[in-house]
């Protein structure tokens, strides 16, 4: 059977001033495919993923979302598309509960009279949807009236990557997931991405500088040098080496 065809980019540029932090990409994702795109610091790997994400405005080049041009000015164009970026930590609110952050700027109003004339909020119902999302995401939370700040970090991870899922997201983005996670917290967040792959049939990107991890996770990998695509390969095709090579542009004994 064809798999879909969910993103594909060409010819994506990104110059800030002379630098060109990233240029002429040419990239695609499959459905509940997982791509990896690594590089060493500076190669181009963040830009590639703000400039999908709409934080940075492109340079040059298309990107088509089901085989549809797309039109990606900012953050909130690319969600509307379905593309749901993960940083860690990122956009939660601290001192709000996990329902509060989960709803945030999208809260749900009461239908009765008090929701219509004074637009009191469900709390309720908040709750209970995030109650229900983050076991289906396999998270337990001990208190779930508790401040996300209480919470660990790859536990606020998960109510990130909650969030986006609960919104609709069909192509996620992991901008290093892993980074600063314990070891148990980081084992959590790689089987939560495989989970979301398998069970919710997302097609993610994920940059890592964790090759032990990239292996583990994805199908295709792509490696950056200075901007550019130097290499892209099946993960079953390669091995560590040969993408330490591509990264660095040296050759490993
Ligand atoms: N906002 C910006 N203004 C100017 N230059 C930038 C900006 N963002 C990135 N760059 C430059 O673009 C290049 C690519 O940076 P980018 O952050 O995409 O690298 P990266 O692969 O994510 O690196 P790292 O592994 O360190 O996160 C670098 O030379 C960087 O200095
Ligand atoms: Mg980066």
């Amino acid at each position: 059977m064809e798999r879909k065809k969910i993103l594909e980019i060409k010819g994506l540029s990104k110059y800030f001033g002379g630098i060109k932090a990233i240029d002429n990409i040419d990239m695609e994702l499959y459905e509940k495919e997982i791509v990896a795109i690594v590089g060493d610091n500076g190669a181009g790997k963040s830009t590639i993923i703000k400039t999908i994400s709409g934080v940075y405005q492109k340079t040059a080049g298309e990107i088509f979302i089901y085989g549809n041009k797309a039109n990606i000015n900012n953050p909130s164009d690319a969600k509307e598309y379905g593309i749901e970026t993960v940083y860690q930590d990122q956009g939660l609110i601290p001192i709000l509960t996990a329902a509060s952050n989960l709803f945030l700027g999208r809260e749900k109003i009461r239908s009765n009279i008090l929701g219509k004339l004074f637009k009191f909020t469900d709390d309720r119902y908040m709750k209970n949807e995030t109650e229900k999302l983050l076991d289906q995401l396999d998270v337990n939370l001990k208190d779930i009236n508790a401040p996300v700040y209480n919470l660990s970090g790859g536990q606020r991870q998960t109510v990130v990557v909650g969030r986006a899922v609960y919104w609709g997201g069909k192509i996620l983005i992991f901008d290093e997931p892993t980074n600063n996670l314990g070891v148990k917290q980081e084992r959590r967040v790689l089987d939560l991405i495989k989970k979301l792959r398998e069970e919710f049939n997302l097609s993610i990107i994920v940059i890592s500088h964790n090759i032990a991890h990239i292996f583990e996770l994805v199908d295709r990998i792509i490696v950056l040098r200075n901007g550019k695509i130097v290499g892209e390969k099946l993960k079953n095709e390669t091995n560590t080496n040969e993408i330490v090579s591509m990264i660095t542009g040296v050759v490993v004994a």
